[in-house]
Protein backbone atom coordinates (compact mmCIF):
# COMPACT_ATOMS: atom_id res chain seq x y z
CA UNK A 1 0.00 0.00 0.00
CA UNK A 2 1.26 3.89 -0.94
CA UNK A 3 1.43 6.33 1.84
CA UNK A 4 -1.35 8.20 3.37
CA UNK A 5 -1.16 11.62 1.69
CA UNK A 6 -1.01 12.49 5.13
CA UNK A 7 2.38 12.22 5.26
CA UNK A 8 3.31 14.25 2.57
CA UNK A 9 1.48 16.62 3.88
CA UNK A 10 3.76 16.71 6.82
CA UNK A 11 7.09 16.74 5.17
CA UNK A 12 6.00 20.56 4.32
CA UNK A 13 5.87 23.52 6.54
CA UNK A 14 2.60 23.30 7.72
CA UNK A 15 0.84 26.43 9.25
CA UNK A 16 -0.66 25.57 12.40
CA UNK A 17 -4.44 24.54 11.17
CA UNK A 18 -3.51 22.15 9.17
CA UNK A 19 -1.20 20.88 12.13
CA UNK A 20 -4.26 20.45 14.29
CA UNK A 21 -6.30 18.88 11.77
CA UNK A 22 -3.40 16.56 10.49
CA UNK A 23 -3.43 15.25 14.76
CA UNK A 24 -7.01 14.63 14.69
CA UNK A 25 -6.71 13.07 11.65
CA UNK A 26 -4.20 10.87 12.72
CA UNK A 27 -6.03 10.10 16.51
CA UNK A 28 -8.91 8.94 14.57
CA UNK A 29 -7.50 5.42 14.37
CA UNK A 30 -7.06 4.71 18.20
CA UNK A 31 -10.39 5.33 18.23
CA UNK A 32 -11.90 2.88 15.53
CA UNK A 33 -8.72 0.89 15.93
CA UNK A 34 -10.99 -1.95 17.12
CA UNK A 35 -13.49 -2.78 14.46
CA UNK A 36 -11.54 -2.06 11.38
CA UNK A 37 -7.75 -2.32 10.09
CA UNK A 38 -7.84 1.14 7.95
CA UNK A 39 -9.26 4.29 8.97
CA UNK A 40 -9.86 5.91 6.32
CA UNK A 41 -13.12 7.55 5.36
CA UNK A 42 -16.22 7.21 6.89
CA UNK A 43 -19.76 8.95 7.08
CA UNK A 44 -20.98 12.28 5.28
CA UNK A 45 -24.15 13.84 4.27
CA UNK A 46 -23.15 16.10 0.66
CA UNK A 47 -25.10 17.73 -2.33
CA UNK A 48 -25.17 15.74 -5.63
CA UNK A 49 -25.95 17.79 -9.25
CA UNK A 50 -29.86 17.40 -8.37
CA UNK A 51 -29.63 18.78 -5.32
CA UNK A 52 -30.40 16.00 -3.44
CA UNK A 53 -28.89 15.21 -0.41
CA UNK A 54 -26.54 12.03 -0.30
CA UNK A 55 -24.48 10.07 2.01
CA UNK A 56 -22.14 7.35 2.43
CA UNK A 57 -25.51 4.88 2.43
CA UNK A 58 -26.87 5.97 -0.80
CA UNK A 59 -23.61 4.36 -2.13
CA UNK A 60 -23.97 1.20 -0.01
CA UNK A 61 -23.50 -2.20 -2.53
CA UNK A 62 -20.99 -0.14 -4.78
CA UNK A 63 -17.30 0.02 -4.78
CA UNK A 64 -16.51 3.27 -4.75
CA UNK A 65 -13.52 4.90 -6.06
CA UNK A 66 -13.36 8.59 -4.41
CA UNK A 67 -11.51 11.44 -5.06
CA UNK A 68 -11.38 14.74 -3.86
CA UNK A 69 -10.04 17.71 -5.88
CA UNK A 70 -12.02 20.93 -7.74
CA UNK A 71 -13.41 22.09 -10.69
CA UNK A 72 -11.34 25.02 -12.05
CA UNK A 73 -7.94 23.16 -10.87
CA UNK A 74 -6.07 23.18 -13.87
CA UNK A 75 -3.76 20.31 -13.65
CA UNK A 76 -4.21 17.28 -11.09
CA UNK A 77 -8.10 17.17 -11.58
CA UNK A 78 -8.48 16.57 -15.44
CA UNK A 79 -5.58 14.35 -15.23
CA UNK A 80 -7.42 12.32 -12.46
CA UNK A 81 -10.91 11.96 -14.69
CA UNK A 82 -9.42 11.38 -17.80
CA UNK A 83 -7.76 8.34 -16.41
CA UNK A 84 -10.87 7.49 -14.35
CA UNK A 85 -13.17 7.64 -17.67
CA UNK A 86 -10.35 5.22 -19.10
CA UNK A 87 -10.68 3.29 -16.42
CA UNK A 88 -14.49 3.19 -16.68
CA UNK A 89 -14.34 2.24 -20.28
CA UNK A 90 -11.78 -0.88 -19.54
CA UNK A 91 -13.92 -2.20 -16.59
CA UNK A 92 -16.85 -2.75 -19.05
CA UNK A 93 -19.75 -4.28 -17.40
CA UNK A 94 -18.05 -4.72 -13.90
CA UNK A 95 -17.57 -0.58 -14.37
CA UNK A 96 -21.29 -1.18 -12.55
CA UNK A 97 -20.35 -1.90 -9.98
CA UNK A 98 -17.92 0.73 -9.42
CA UNK A 99 -18.87 4.57 -8.67
CA UNK A 100 -16.68 7.13 -8.72
CA UNK A 101 -17.31 9.92 -6.65
CA UNK A 102 -15.60 13.44 -6.71
CA UNK A 103 -15.63 15.66 -3.94
CA UNK A 104 -14.86 19.45 -4.36
CA UNK A 105 -12.43 21.29 -2.14
CA UNK A 106 -14.14 24.51 -3.14
CA UNK A 107 -17.52 24.17 -2.50
CA UNK A 108 -17.51 27.93 -2.79
CA UNK A 109 -17.58 27.94 -6.43
CA UNK A 110 -18.54 24.20 -7.13
CA UNK A 111 -22.27 24.35 -6.80
CA UNK A 112 -24.54 21.74 -7.71
CA UNK A 113 -25.09 22.33 -10.97
CA UNK A 114 -20.85 23.49 -11.45
CA UNK A 115 -20.19 19.70 -10.63
CA UNK A 116 -22.41 17.86 -12.49
CA UNK A 117 -21.41 19.67 -15.76
CA UNK A 118 -17.55 19.12 -14.94
CA UNK A 119 -18.58 15.53 -14.98
CA UNK A 120 -20.31 15.11 -17.48
CA UNK A 121 -17.41 16.39 -19.73
CA UNK A 122 -15.61 13.02 -18.75
CA UNK A 123 -18.35 10.30 -17.66
CA UNK A 124 -22.16 10.46 -17.43
CA UNK A 125 -21.15 7.68 -14.66
CA UNK A 126 -18.85 10.76 -12.57
CA UNK A 127 -20.94 11.87 -9.61
CA UNK A 128 -19.71 15.29 -8.67
CA UNK A 129 -20.81 15.62 -5.00
CA UNK A 130 -20.32 19.41 -2.87
CA UNK A 131 -21.79 20.60 0.32
CA UNK A 132 -21.56 23.12 2.61
CA UNK A 133 -17.76 23.81 3.80
CA UNK A 134 -18.43 22.32 7.20
CA UNK A 135 -19.39 18.96 5.03
CA UNK A 136 -16.53 18.97 3.03
CA UNK A 137 -14.28 19.19 6.18
CA UNK A 138 -15.96 16.78 7.81
CA UNK A 139 -15.49 14.18 4.38
CA UNK A 140 -11.95 15.60 4.25
CA UNK A 141 -10.70 15.23 7.35
CA UNK A 142 -12.39 11.55 7.13
CA UNK A 143 -10.33 10.53 4.20
CA UNK A 144 -6.91 12.45 5.47
CA UNK A 145 -7.42 15.11 2.68
CA UNK A 146 -5.22 18.58 2.96
CA UNK A 147 -6.86 21.46 0.81
CA UNK A 148 -6.16 25.17 1.62
CA UNK A 149 -7.29 28.33 -0.96
CA UNK A 150 -3.93 30.09 -2.92
CA UNK A 151 -4.40 33.77 -3.70
CA UNK A 152 -3.81 34.05 -7.82
CA UNK A 153 -5.01 37.42 -8.34
CA UNK A 154 -6.87 40.57 -6.25
CA UNK A 155 -9.91 39.21 -7.03
CA UNK A 156 -12.55 37.28 -4.01
CA UNK A 157 -13.09 34.61 -7.28
CA UNK A 158 -9.11 34.31 -7.53
CA UNK A 159 -7.51 31.36 -6.31
CA UNK A 160 -6.56 28.09 -6.58
CA UNK A 161 -7.13 25.54 -4.28
CA UNK A 162 -3.70 23.56 -2.95
CA UNK A 163 -5.15 19.64 -2.28
CA UNK A 164 -3.99 16.35 -2.32
CA UNK A 165 -4.13 14.01 -5.67
CA UNK A 166 -5.53 10.36 -4.24
CA UNK A 167 -7.87 8.12 -5.64
CA UNK A 168 -9.60 6.28 -2.78
CA UNK A 169 -10.98 2.44 -3.47
CA UNK A 170 -13.67 1.38 -0.91
CA UNK A 171 -15.26 -1.49 -0.83
CA UNK A 172 -19.14 -2.10 -0.91
CA UNK A 173 -19.58 -1.88 2.63
CA UNK A 174 -17.50 1.23 2.92
CA UNK A 175 -13.98 0.15 4.30
CA UNK A 176 -10.89 1.40 2.80
CA UNK A 177 -9.11 -1.05 0.19
CA UNK A 178 -6.60 1.15 -1.10
CA UNK A 179 -5.04 4.37 -2.23
CA UNK A 180 -3.61 4.83 -5.57
CA UNK A 181 -1.84 8.54 -6.91
CA UNK A 182 -4.40 10.00 -8.98
CA UNK A 183 -2.31 10.09 -12.11
CA UNK A 184 -2.25 6.43 -12.27
CA UNK A 185 -3.10 5.39 -15.45
CA UNK A 186 -6.65 4.02 -16.72
CA UNK A 187 -5.70 0.74 -17.60
CA UNK A 188 -3.52 0.24 -14.02
CA UNK A 189 -6.65 1.88 -12.20
CA UNK A 190 -9.00 -0.53 -13.50
CA UNK A 191 -6.43 -3.67 -13.08
CA UNK A 192 -6.46 -2.72 -9.39
CA UNK A 193 -10.65 -2.54 -9.16
CA UNK A 194 -10.62 -5.84 -10.97
CA UNK A 195 -8.20 -7.55 -8.60
CA UNK A 196 -9.94 -5.57 -5.37
CA UNK A 197 -13.54 -7.14 -7.05
CA UNK A 198 -12.38 -10.77 -7.65
CA UNK A 199 -10.67 -11.08 -4.25
CA UNK A 200 -13.71 -10.04 -2.26
CA UNK A 201 -15.67 -12.21 -3.84
NI1 LIG B 1 -6.71 19.46 -8.75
Amino acid sequence: MRRHPIFSVLGRAIPFGIAVATALVLSQPLVRAANSPVMIGGPFTLTSPDGATVTEQTYRGKWLLVYFGFTSCPDSCPTAFLEISAALEKLGPDADKLQPLFITVDPQRDTPTVMGNYTQSFDLRIVGLTGTPQQIAAVAQEYGVYYEPRKSGPGAEDYVMDHSTYLYLMDTEGEFVRGLDADTPGERIAEVVRGAMAKAR
